[in-house]
C-alpha cells in the first residue's frame, strides 16, 4: 500500500523583475491508495504547479511530498502523468504510443502485446490498435493516453484538466471511462479541472483552492463518484445532493473571482 503525502508544501517563484509570486502555500494533505482527488479553484491558484510538484517536475520551496514513504524527488514512472491533449506520439500508431514505456523498459515483445491489448480492450479501442493518432477523434486520442499512462501501472495517475478539451458528450462518456478505471484498476488519482460538475462527478475528495497565494480553502468528501461507477451519470448528476453541493461551490469561487477582480481594480 502506498499513501501518497503532501506535507506542507509552499512554491515562490521569483520573477526577473524582483518580485515574487506565492503560487503555493502551506499546503498538506493526505491520500490513501487508492482514493480519486479532485482539485478545482480558479485560474492561477496554483493547481498545476501542485500537480507539477506531485510529478517531480518542480521542487518546492518548502515541504515534501512522499509516496509510500519514499520522498519524492523527481520525476518517475511510479507517477504517471495525463495531460490535457496533444501529448500523444504524432509519428506512432496506437499500439506503439501505449506500449512505449514497457518497450523502453525492455519488456519482451509478447509481454508487452498482451498488455497493449488489455489496454486497447479497456479503453474501448480494441479494433483501433494500428491506427495513427490523426485518425482518432479528441475523445479517443485521451483514451489513447490513458491507456499509455496504465501500461506503466504507476502507484499514482496525476491528471491536469485531461477531459478540459472535449465537447460536453464525450467528456461525459470520459468521465465514466475515468471512474471505470479508477475502480478496475484501484489506483491513486489526482485530477485536475476546472469544470465543477466534474469535480463533483468524480471526485470522491474533493479540494478547492483559493488564490493568491494558492491554498486549500475547503475540502469535502462525497458520494457521486462512488455512485457513479454502477449508476448512470446524467442521474447522478441529477440527484439533490449534487445540485446543492455544486451550488455551495460555485458560490465559493464566484466569491474568489469577484475578490480577484476587487484587487485588480484597485491596484
Ligand atoms: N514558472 C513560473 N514562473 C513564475 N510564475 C509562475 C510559474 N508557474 C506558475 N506561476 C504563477 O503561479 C501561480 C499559479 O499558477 P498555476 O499553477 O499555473 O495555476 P492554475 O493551474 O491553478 O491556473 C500563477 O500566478 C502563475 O502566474
Ligand atoms: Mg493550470
Amino acid at each position: 500500500m502506498s499513501g501518497l503525502i503532501i506535507d506542507n508544501i509552499s512554491m515562490r517563484f521569483d520573477l526577473p523583475n524582483g518580485k515574487s509570486v506565492q503560487a503555493l502555500q502551506n499546503v498538506s494533505l493526505d491520500l490513501k491508495q487508492g482514493e480519486l482527488l479532485a482539485v478545482l479553484g480558479p485560474s492561477g491558484c496554483g493547481k498545476t504547479t501542485l500537480l507539477n510538484i506531485l510529478a517531480g517536475f518542480l521542487a518546492p520551496t518548502e515541504g515534501q511530498i512522499r509516496l509510500g514513504g519514499k520522498r519524492v524527488m523527481g520525476p518517475s514512472p511510479e507517477r504517471g502523468m495525463v495531460f490535457q491533449q496533444g501529448a500523444l506520439f504524432e509519428w506512432m500508431n496506437v499500439r506503439h504510443n501505449i506500449d512505449f514505456g514497457p518497450r523502453m523498459k525492455g519488456m519482451p515483445r509478447a509481454e508487452r502485446d498482451r498488455i497493449t491489448d488489455h489496454l486497447l480492450e479497456t479503453v474501448g479501442l480494441h479494433d483501433f490498435g494500428e491506427k495513427a493518432v490523426y485518425e482518432l477523434s479528441g475523445g479517443m486520442q485521451q483514451r489513447v493516453a490513458l491507456a499509455r499512462c496504465l501500461a506503466n501501472d504507476p502507484d499514482v495517475i496525476l491528471m491536469d484538466e485531461p477531459l478540459g478539451a472535449l465537447d460536453a458528450l464525450t467528456r461525459e462518456k470520459m468521465q465514466g471511462l475515468v471512474l471505470k478505471l479508477w475502480k478496475e484498476t484501484a489506483k491513486t488519482v489526482v485530477l485536475i479541472t476546472h469544470s465543477v460538475e466534474e469535480a463533483l462527478m468524480l471526485g470522491e475528495r474533493l479540494v478547492v483552492m483559493a488564490p493568491r497565494p494558492g491554498r486549500i480553502f475547503r475540502e469535502y468528501r462525497l458520494p457521486f463518484a462512488e455512485r457513479g461507477v454502477n449508476m448512470d451519470l446524467r442521474e447522478v448528476k441529477r440527484s439533490k445532493g449534487f445540485a446543492q453541493t455544486r451550488d455551495e461551490i460555485l458560490e465559493m469561487i464566484w466569491g474568489m473571482e469577484e475578490e480577484i477582480m476587487g484587487k485588480r481594480d484597485s491596484a
